[in-house]
């Protein structure tokens, strides 16, 4: 079964994750590059702040009720060698950002090495402005032994232009340290193989015949191999010397059956190789084959640290089988619980911010077109609980209001921004083609009046939307729902006309979810794929 936890993942890991249950991790933790180095390294033993430290934010500041709670917490439990490296870290560059970072990590990690199975690996994703420290870290927790590579993950090709002179070459590169928790590990590294391109096939198999490319290739064993008598045999009335062929009889058999052997013009047995007989280019700890995902890829989806899908699926085609569980403990929007979806993993996603778990439930619902069958844990579950959160949210509301969103499947717009985009809060497309736009403003006020849908109705027009969707908290009064009764219908060719404006309780959202909307064609037509590729690049590029 899966799982997408909303919340602190170290709370998450000790509360909810068994001992032993996971067969692969895959972590990229937040990490604010762009803070100067010796930013990070300001002393700031005398600086305690009360304020809980914010572990979403990537900017990172010691404070002993956070980071100096994770160094006790850690002496005090099995993962000793753990606590000695963290303790000689803080000796030697002092109580900073980074070692408050450091210290945030190591209880994480020793916790992710605990509900990892003694088959299982981790993957670590970083850049280096920690590299090497969570290097140190991973030994200390994992075991030095138990270090399997240093993945360089080429992410531009092109290093980015500036209009300053450079005083370093250029980063292009990040970097995922691959550990395992025992000897005992798995690995595949054949389902990870990469074909060949074009231009390989081309400049590698120069000959062709009436079946395409091929390189011819020997048959024969050369006498410098040594005899082998189980090889010499007759085959189509040739016998070799006492090296023989290079083959049983079987497979010479089935090369020549596909029309693959051939005598050469001084009567030399040899094989045509097709493209097809070559299994692919083992892959190496440099990774130059897959970019980082530009602003026009059809998979973006405005999370600012998304990575591509195809990364996740080498590690999980490497790491893990069919049906294995996959752990993401800091899961951004979700591009580890997409990959282990579609290669049949099951998968926990963990985030701490409510973007991103209500994103990964609108992706899933896109992507798999809402067949992906998950649980999500820590947010409102019931009416009562939906009245708690709006009323706990903070005063602008946006977490709320994502939430909202999230029921019915809409896309949050702009954080939930009020003002310039006129209220609206989510969007959604749906028609033969997904061509069509519903708005959504979201309510969690007791006050909701009749002005509200009307503004709602304007925005509607404004924008040149299909239908408006107005969701609240609050039951809607009989004037709201006379003016939205009043508002016209939308129809889809081929489909009853739908209210232009829709008016939907949170409660009804909550129990029939995206159905709680009156709208044709969520998916879109089956027919019309390439349309929809279009349109999801133009969700690619929402404000989110
Ligand atoms: C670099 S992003 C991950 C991006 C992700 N790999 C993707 O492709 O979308 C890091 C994520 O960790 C989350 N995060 C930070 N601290 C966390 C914590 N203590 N518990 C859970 N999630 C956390 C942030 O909200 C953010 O979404």
């Amino acid at each position: 079964m899966n799982h997408l936890y909303y919340g602190d993942n170290l709370t998450v890991l000790r509360d909810s994750i068994a001992d032993e249950s996971v067969d692969l991790i895959y972590l990229d933790p937040p990490f604010n590059s762009n803070a100067t180095y010796s930013h990070l390294f300001k002393d700031e033993s005398g600086q305690v702040s009360g304020a809980q430290i914010a572990a979403f934010d990537d900017t990172w500041h010691w404070d002993d009720m956070v980071s100096g709670q994770a160094l006790i917490e850690l002496r005090d439990s099995p993962y000793q060698e753990a606590a000695k490296m963290l303790d000689a870290m803080v000796g030697f560059l002092g109580k900073n950002p980074m070692t408050a970072y450091l210290a945030m990590m190591a209880v994480r990690l020793v916790e992710l090495h605990r509900v990892l199975k003694p088959t299982g690996s981790l993957y670590l994703h970083c850049d280096p402005t920690a590299s090497h420290y969570l290097k140190i870290l991973l030994d200390a927790v994992f075991g030095a032994k138990n270090f399997r590579n240093e993945i360089v993950w080429r992410r531009y090709d092109r290093p980015k232009g500036s209009q300053h002179k450079s005083r370093r070459f250029g980063r292009s590169t990040d970097t995922i340290f691959y550990y395992s928790k025992s000897d005992n590990y798995f690995f595949n590294s054949d389902s990870i193989r990469v074909s060949l391109s074009t231009e390989e096939i081309e400049k590698r198999f120069i000959s062709k015949d009436e079946n395409g490319r091929f390189m011819s290739g020997p048959l024969l064993r050369s006498d410098s191999m040594g005899s082998r008598p189980n090889l010499v045999f007759e085959f189509q009335g040739y016998t070799p010397g006492p090296a023989g062929w290079r083959m049983k009889k079987e497979k010479l058999q089935e090369i020549f059956d596909r029309g693959d052997f051939y005598f050469t013009s001084n009567g030399v047995p040899r094989r045509k190789f097709r493209p097809s007989d070559e299994p692919g280019t083992s892959v190496d700890n440099l990774w130059d084959d897959i970019s980082a995902l530009s602003a026009h890829d059809q998979e973006r989806l405005g999370y600012p640290t998304q990575k591509p899908v195809a990364l996740l699926e080498r590690i999980l085609n490497a790491s893990s089988n069919p049906g294995d569980v996959v752990l993401d403990p800091f899961c951004g929007c979700g591009t580890t619980v997409h990959a282990a979806q579609k290669l049949g993993r099951q998968w926990i996603g963990i985030d701490i911010t409510h973007l991103a778990i209500n994103l990964i439930e609108t992706r899933l619902y896109d992507a798999f077109e809402g067949q992906a069958e998950f649980t999500v844990h820590g947010v409102p579950q019931d009416i009562g609980g939906a009245r708690d959160f709006f009323e706990r949210d903070d005063k602008t509301k946006k977490e709320f209001e994502k939430w909202a969103c999230g029921l019915i499947k809409a896309y949050p717009q702009g954080g939930g921004k009020k003002g310039a985009d006129g209220g609206i809060d989510g969007l959604f497309r749906f028609g033969p083609a997904r061509e069509h736009t519903a708005i959504v403003s979201v309510k969690g006020g007791k006050n909701v009046g009749v002005a509200m849908v009307k503004d709602l109705d304007a925005t509607v027009t404004e924008q040149k939307a299909a239908i408006g969707v107005f969701l609240t908290l609050t039951p809607p009064t009989k004037p709201m729902l006379d003016w939205a009764r009043g508002a016209g219908t939308f129809q889809v060719e081929g489909f009853d006309p739908v209210p232009r404006l829709q008016i939907v309780t949170i409660e009804e959202a909550m129990e029939k979810g995206p159905r709680a909307v009156n709208t044709p064609l969520r998916h879109g037509n089956p027919y019309k794929r390439a349309a929809r590729e279009e349109d999801t690049r133009a969700q690619g590029a929402l404000d989110l």
